[in-house]
């Protein structure tokens, strides 16, 4: 087959029969929402969910494993639409889990990039970085030497300083570790010398040798074990295999984008870009099992930017009827095969969209109402001024002068147009007053524009966009106060929560209901919160009921113990899970004396004596049949 020929299935399924043959085991991509990290939102990267055994825990599958995990990234949510970047993305990674290390990782990736088997790539297109070193960590010599000696020149070698060629922890503390990128020369007539600079060297792949682990003083201690972690971007190297010029190219988009083409009046590319890009992040998140809505708050908020920019890109286009679910069903049709869930999920999925983008639509109708009170107070320009105003060719400067001027004391009369400065101050929206339809309806700029357009009048954007800076400082500054007092202790008290989260999913069985099964879990240093299954509210008796049974388990002393088996045996001893490991995998379980047993990754505390004392501090919604509990240790 030629290697432009190939498509991202093929890519993924050559993975995982090469890392086969080198001994690994093919893992499930596991969600999307990390359970017991409150210092992230969304896995980020393959090794993510696998922290706790390049700690050194052994790893059920064994020291071998690799994957294709779906990752989000919102880091980078402003480059979305250019060429290479996304929010969501399937990365593919193999893990040496305390086993092989540099020499076997290099050599592997060199022959499945290289190998005719395999990718097929030339050598020429090929290109590689190595860390340079610092104080923490020396210089990675071993790692060139091993590219050179494979046959990658010294021209195409390069070392890098920290920023570039050091990567992790995924959070604030963890595993991390020098790393090894590699490069696909995308442009015509490949060069001799590799210049990091020139971005037609488009990085695939990155090899991390994990031998260290941060800790919360900032030091780099070397870890227990040497660990490797690999990261291959799907749609990336599908893309550059295909030789094509950007990942929207390929069959992982063009579907998408040409299903926006044909709903929309006037297609524009970066818009369709951002709407599929958005719509696919936001169809992974609800079609998670651990069932994010859209809200104000954590990953919910995430989601609801992502729909609401897509819908207004989708307005820009000039689409008018609710359009997401329409495309969330191309997106699932692409993915369904690979990824159950959003076939199990759709229902969840398709609904969710229309009720965001309804909610979306009722905002800015509201805002539309309060903008018409602000717009009413304003004098438009005359029309005839304000078209040869408009009609000007650098009109936006012309404008941003005034403002300029006018803030500097000086006369801001326009003279090709006659506008007076008078005329202009009536006629001027001002950017606090935008800034607050912002806050107050998420009444969007481009939307201001428009109708300031249409009315004859100004918006007055520098000082929006600094109000609005003004506004993320003070955000931004709270939500860092707020992840540094959670650091503290952070690893103790979830792990504490983690385990009380075990026997309040066992005494809702108990007490309630033996049909309760769990809907989501998520930890904080400050709480645990529970989603499970049920129809109606407990009553305040049933909630103090629930309550004493934990901390009845707790008062036991109930020792917790962690062991492996296969997923079917688990089954059979009636373990709590999701169960979505295939027949045959090995998972851990853990046993809570004789009272709970859950296939779970961990960390537990040892002994429930450990524990405290449990609160329920809520018990609310979170969607028709499933119910919220928040809970405290003291
Ligand atoms: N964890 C590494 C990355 O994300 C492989 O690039």
């Amino acid at each position: 087959m030629k290697p432009e020929n190939i498509t991202a299935g093929e890519i993924k399924k050559k993975y995982f029969e090469f890392f086969r043959e080198k001994g690994h085991k093919i893992i499930k991509s596991e969600s999307l929402i990390p359970e017991h990290d409150p210092t992230v939102l969304f896995t980020t990267a393959g090794m993510h969910p696998l922290v706790p055994f390049i700690l050194g825990q052994p790893h059920p599958m064994g020291k071998r494993i690799a994957d294709a995990q779906k990752c989000v990234r919102t880091g980078d949510i402003d480059s979305v639409g250019d060429d290479t970047h996304l929010t969501f993305f399937e990365m593919l990674g193999n893990w040496s889990l305390g086993d092989y290390f540099k020499k076997e990782a290099i050599e592997w990736s060199f022959e499945f990039l290289t190998s005719e088997k395999w990718l097929g790539i030339p050598i020429e297109k090929l290109a590689v970085t190595c860390f340079e070193g610092n104080s923490d960590a020396p210089r990675d010599e071993e790692s060139a030497e091993i590219w050179m000696k494979l046959g990658i020149p010294s021209e195409r070698i390069r070392f890098l300083p920290k920023e570039d060629n050091f990567w992790g922890p995924a959070g604030q503390t963890g595993p991390c570790g020098p790393c090894s990128e590699m490069f696909y020369w995308k442009g015509e007539n490949t060069p001799k010398e590799f210049d990091t600079k020139d971005k037609r060297w488009v990085e695939i792949w990155n090899d991390v040798f994990m031998a260290y682990n941060k800790t919360k003083e900032g030091k780099y201690e070397m870890l227990k074990q040497k660990n490797v972690d690999t990261g291959m971007g799907l749609e990336r190297t599908t893309a550059m295999l295909q030789g094509k010029k950007s990942i929207y190219d390929t069959e992982l988009f063009k579907p998408i984008l040409e299903k926006i083409k044909n709903i929309s009046e006037k297609y524009e590319d970066r818009s369709a870009r951002i709407i599929a890009d958005h719509l696919k992040a936001a169809t992974f998140i609800l079609g998670d099992d651990k069932r994010i809505i859209p809200s104000n708050v954590e990953q919910g908020y995430i989601l609801r930017r992502l729909i609401r920019r897509a819908i207004r890109h989708g307005r820009e286009m000039g689409i008018k009827e609710n359009f997401t679910a329409e495309i969330s069903e191309k997106i699932i049709e692409i993915y369904e095969k690979d990824y159950e869930e959003l076939s199990k999920n759709k229902k969840f999925i398709l609904s969710q969209f229309e009720e965001e983008e309804d909610r979306f639509k009722k905002v800015i109708s509201d805002g539309i109402k309060a903008a018409e009170t602000v717009f009413k107070e304003k004098t438009p320009i005359p029309a005839e001024k304000y078209a040869k105003l408009m009609q000007a060719p650098n009109h936006e400067q012309t404008i941003e002068e005034i403002w300029t001027r006018k803030s500097q004391g000086k006369a801001y009369e326009i003279k090709e147009a006659e506008i007076t400065e008078s005329e202009i101050d009536k006629a001027t929206i001002t950017g606090k007053e935008g800034f607050l339809l912002y806050q107050s309806y998420g009444f969007p700029e481009e939307l201001i524009i428009e109708i300031a357009t249409e009315k004859n009048l100004l918006f007055h954007r520098a000082e929006y966009a600094k109000e609005l800076e003004k506004h993320q400082e003070t955000s931004r500054v709270g939500a860092e106060k707020k992840f540094k007092s959670g650091l503290a202790d952070t690893s103790e008290q979830t792990t504490k929560l983690h385990t009380a989260t075990h026997l309040l999913n066992e005494a809702l069985r108990k007490i309630i209901d033996k049909n309760i099964k769990q809907k989501g879990s998520n930890i904080t240093p400050e709480r645990l919160r529970f989603d499970f299954n049920l129809e109606r509210k407990l009553t305040p008796e049933e909630i103090k009921k629930v309550e004493d049974e934990v901390n009845n388990q707790i008062k036991k002393g109930l020792n917790v113990e962690r062991s492996e088996m296969n997923v079917d045996e688990a089954k059979k001893l009636g373990a709590q899970a999701l169960f979505t490991e295939k027949y045959g995998d090995r998972v851990s379980v853990y046993k809570i004396g004789n009272y709970s047993l859950e296939v779970c990754t961990g960390p537990h505390v040892k002994n429930t004596s450990e524990l405290g004392e449990f609160k329920i501090i809520k018990e609310e919604a979170v969607s028709a049949g499933v119910r919220r509990i928040k809970a405290t240790l003291k």
